[in-house]
């Protein structure tokens, strides 16, 4: 039986790419190299992932191109990783590299992996090419494809970094065979969020098949993954640098953050959460505010945390966490102004925007239930 054919997504914009879609993609060495400009490549993994798919990676790169001088930079797996510290250290091995303007980074892994090398790939020599090879289903849906990169600073997440486009994104969907089922579960959040936000009929469809995505069917995954890129393609193209719309890609990330941010960005355990999972309670506590503020029917908050509940995901705050401490941390969030909240709230499913001026108060009363 013959591969499906992968999936392309065309990213249109000053820096337009493209991103593919499909299994085996990791192992197919010309359609690596052929974003490879000049000679230099560093390949940015994590500990996780590198046993996995990294030699694989390197094989199919230098079999397609054995000219290439490809080094190898692994992080340890995890949040905790995405400092600067560790950006510092992959700066480092691209001095040890000597790459040049026209080097390009492979960053292969999840969100973590991908954010960092980005950011780095922003820096180094001011802009080199960073191609992302997203392998959790949160990367591939999400964070490799729009070109925000960052790290986390113990004061807040990803409050340093750049916009820097991807020069590729190729999501091999066959990793995802080996993704913890928790985190599988965590890139559901984000899809779920593509119908939140502004698609009642992607919500729907969520709904009929909320079963076999949780299960990793992975035919209904493929058209999650795609239908969730080209969401995030078409946004990203109208407002590449988050000046209007883009915030909307925010909604539940604000209360998520500060979630993620209050727990220290530990290791994900029974009570603290993942970005995932993280966004997953925000974006019902987005829904919760916005019944408070009478801008949207209980019913959809109802549906909305239903269908996370149906795929595993949680829709309260983990014991322990004090609504003050997290309202401390919303204040710090990007989207502020004026030393104001400005949250992504919604009126119902499908129809998100962006709201100035939030009521402290209110927020409190939605974290302290
Ligand atoms: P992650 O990168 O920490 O990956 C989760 C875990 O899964 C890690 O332990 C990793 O090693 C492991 N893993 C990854 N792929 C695997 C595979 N195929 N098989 C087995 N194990 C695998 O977490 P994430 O959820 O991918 O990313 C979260 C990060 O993404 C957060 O830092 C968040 O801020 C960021 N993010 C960025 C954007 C953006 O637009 N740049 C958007 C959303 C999220
Ligand atoms: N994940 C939010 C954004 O890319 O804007």
């Amino acid at each position: 039986m013959t591969a499906p054919s992968p999936l392309h997504v065309a990213v249109a914009g000053d820096h337009p790419y493209s991103i593919t879609i499909g299994p085996g993609q990791l192992s197919d060495g010309h359609a690596l190299a052929q974003h490879v400009r000049g000679r230099h490549v560093l390949l940015v993994s994590d500990s996780d992932v590198a046993p996995l798919y990294l030699a694989g990676v390197r094989a199919a790169l230098m079999q397609a191109r054995p000219d290439l001088l490809v080094a190898e930079h692994v992080l340890p797996a995890g949040e905790a990783s995405k400092t600067l510290a560790e950006f510092g250290r992959a700066i480092d091995a691209l001095a040890a590299l000597g790459a040049t303007r026209d080097a390009c980074i492979f960053a292969l892994g999840g969100g973590v992996v991908g954010d960092l090398s980005g950011f780095a790939a922003a820096c180094w020599m001011r802009g080199v090419d960073c191609v992302q090879l997203p392998t959790t289903l949160l990367a591939m849906v999400d964070s490799s494809v729009g070109g925000k990169t960052a790290v986390d600073i113990p004061a807040g997440k990803n409050l340093v970094g750049a916009f820097h486009p991807p020069r590729a994104v190729i999501a091999d969907t066959h990793v995802l065979a080996t993704l913890p089922v928790r985190e599988l579960r965590a890139g559901l959040a984000e899809v779920v969020k593509y119908g939140a936000l502004g698609d009642p009929d992607f919500f729907d469809w969520l709904q009929q098949h909320a079963d076999g995505l949780s299960a990793g069917d992975a035919t209904l995954l493929a058209e999650a993954i795609a239908r969730s890129c080209r969401h995030k393609a078409a946004i990203v193209e109208r407002d590449p640098l988050e000046k209007g719309e883009r915030a909307l890609l925010n909604l539940g990330h604000t209360f998520g953050h500060a979630i993620e941010t209050e727990q220290g960005y530990s290791a994900p355990g029974r009570d603290a959460l993942n970005h995932g999972e993280a966004v997953a309670v925000g974006m019902v506590l987005a829904a919760r505010l916005s019944t408070a503020m009478g801008r949207a029917p209980a019913a959809d908050e109802q549906r909305l945390s239903a269908l996370l509940t149906s795929l595993n995901l949680p829709t309260a705050i983990p014991t322990g966490l004090q609504p003050a401490a997290l309202l401390a941390r919303m204040r710090l969030d990007k989207k502020n102004v004026a030393g104001r909240l400005r949250l992504v709230l919604w009126r119902g499913i499908g129809q998100a925007d962006v709201v100035a001026d939030v009521e402290e108060a209110a927020v409190l009363a939605v974290l302290a239930g």
